[in-house]
């Protein structure tokens, strides 16, 4: 099982057309996959007591995640980083079980033209200091709103495309090699 994050909490983000146009490419492979919508989490796991005892809905996104083969997270640049919202949901995972030692790949986007460069080389390092297993071949997208089709559910760009397929053909061999 692949866990795709979809790394904002932004309404009607281009993160999650990313996400779900790798979903289906993974499955179309034959992967089982399960997505995690940082736009869909309960909004009481954004409440400071959960630094202490988690809401009971945070429960089953912590189980997705320990239970899980491989990670696929799928972000976009913020301010030259990350957003928020993905560091949040990965300070709220048990240490050091939940991220030690699992496979985990990156797909960057921007409205500019880092293409998310910025924001998925922070993210590693963070899955770094958690001892993850880094896959190294990453898709970064440049100007990705140019790069979906008007549906949502296309990338008209092929060669990004294609760097997408290869990159998803090989993590999923990395997540099963480890596994
Ligand atoms: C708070 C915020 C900060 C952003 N900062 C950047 C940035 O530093 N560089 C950039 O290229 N795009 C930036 N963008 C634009 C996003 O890259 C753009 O919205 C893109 O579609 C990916 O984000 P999305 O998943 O929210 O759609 C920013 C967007 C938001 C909402």
């Amino acid at each position: 099982m692949i866990t795709i994050i979809s790394g904002t909490d932004r309404a009607n983000s281009n993160t999650l057309k990313i996400a779900k146009i790798a979903q289906k490419l993974l499955e179309d492979k034959g992967e089982k996959t399960q997505m995690i919508d940082l736009a869909s989490l309960p909004p009481n796991l954004f409440r400071p007591e959960n630094y202490g005892s988690k809401a009971p809905e945070f429960a089953t996104y912590q189980k997705m995640i320990l239970e899980t083969d491989g990670i696929l997270n799928v972000v976009p640049e913020y301010n030259g980083s990350y957003p928020g919202a993905i560091k949040y949901f990965i300070d709220l995972l048990k240490f050091p079980e939940s991220l030690h030692r699992k496979p985990a790949g990156f797909i960057g986007l921007a409205a500019g033209i880092f293409a998310g460069v910025r924001a998925v080389e922070h993210l590693e390092m963070v899955y770094s200091y958690r001892e993850a297993n880094l896959f190294g071949q990453r898709v970064f997208i440049p100007k990705v709103r140019e790069k979906i089709s008007a549906d949502g559910k296309e990338i008209s760009d092929k060669p990004i495309y294609d760097m997408m397929k290869s990159m998803l053909e090989n993590f999923a061999k990395f997540v099963k090699s480890l596994s």
